[in-house]
């Protein structure tokens, strides 16, 4: 269920914070693409299913106003929190809560059925750059990587817990990382002698066990820690259900878009926009960023875009 006790309507607060915020650094991908496909109008109530640092929640929001809003959701309290203070004035309504439930939300603020919702998967930058969480790897910060910390479980504990045959399996399945085995024969190795608490332990023993692949700039511990976010979130999960939940949130002819960062992200999208029959697929091929697009702001680089409409019944 949401944790809705953190439902705010930032429109109407004005009441001073003590905390002092800084401005998100996450810069939206896509952002034309998204607004070209969402079509906010005055009036319209859309959903950012993820707030992230309020990029897609601002642009979206200064274009349903004056009558409509934004209903953003985050897992991440902290974002959730910045928002509140970054998105003052604006028409958005911010709520704790994983986008599955999205559908319990509405209930639970007396609405059917929205114009839109907007799906931007994984971890911001503002979460990346934060040291306490363990998503960058130079951190000598907790190896936690969920999303929301007061949910499931750590990632150490799971690199502590599970068996090497697992730890290989998850690695590849999530990671699609080809040196899974020896990663993981690295990992049992290692906790026999001393613990793997933090993100830079972690990122050293990956990169000392997997070769630098020629002409790519990416790190070496990049696809295995994206495998242990992806689990310790459920985030394939989350993504089967809202997909599966999503279309039954849209008006007719809402639009449902999803920007996703890793294929197998991107297949279980391209599958239910083709084989739903709630939805009309509108991207036969995903939107991808612009060579400018990605000078401007790498993160983009992966980013895929699709987006569907639903049916009138
Ligand atoms: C890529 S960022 C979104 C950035 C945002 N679009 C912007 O422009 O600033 C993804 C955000 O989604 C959140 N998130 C990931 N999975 C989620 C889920 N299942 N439910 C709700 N929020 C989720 C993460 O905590 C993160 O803040």
């Amino acid at each position: 269920m949401p944790q809705t006790s953190l439902y705010r309507d930032t429109c109407f607060s004005n009441d001073a914070k003590i905390v002092i915020m800084s401005a998100p650094i996450h810069i939206p991908v896509l952002a034309d693409e998204v607004l070209r496909l969402l079509a906010p109008q005055p009036g319209h109530v859309l959903v950012d299913g993820t707030l992230g640092g309020g990029g897609h929640t601002g642009l979206l929001a200064e274009r349903v106003a004056p009558d409509g809003y934004v209903l953003a959701l985050d897992r991440d309290a902290a974002a959730i929190a910045a928002a509140e203070q970054n998105l003052a004035g604006l028409a958005v309504k911010v709520a704790q809560a994983n986008f599955c439930d999205l559908q319990d939300v509405l209930t639970e603020i007396g609405i059917d059925a929205v114009d839109g919702v907007l799906l931007d998967l994984g971890l911001s930058s503002d979460q990346l750059a934060d040291r306490e969480r363990g998503f960058s790897f130079d951190s000598d910060g907790p190896l936690d990587l969920r999303f929301d910390p007061s949910e499931g479980e750590p990632a150490w504990r799971l690199i502590e817990r599970l068996a090497a045959d697992d730890l290989a399996n998850l690695i590849y399945l999530y990671g699609e990382e080809r040196f899974s085995r020896r990663i993981a024969r690295k990992i049992v190795q290692t906790r026999r002698a001393s613990p793997i608490r933090t993100s830079a332990e972690l990122a050293q023993l990956v990169r000392s066990c997997v070769p630098r692949s020629r002409g790519h700039s990416i790190d070496q511990a990049t696809r295995t820690f994206q495998a242990f976010r992806i689990a310790v979130n459920n985030e394939m999960g989350a993504l089967d259900k809202a997909l599966e939940r999503i279309p039954d949130c849209l008006k007719p002819h809402g639009c449902f878009a999803v920007i996703s960062f890793h294929s197998l992200e991107d297949r279980r999208v391209k599958q239910a926009f083709r084989s739903d029959p709630r939805l009309e697929n509108l991207t036969k091929k995903p939107i991808r960023p612009t060579e400018l697009e990605v000078q401007r702001n790498p993160r983009s680089r992966s980013a895929r875009l699709r987006a569907a409409s639903r049916r009138p019944d």
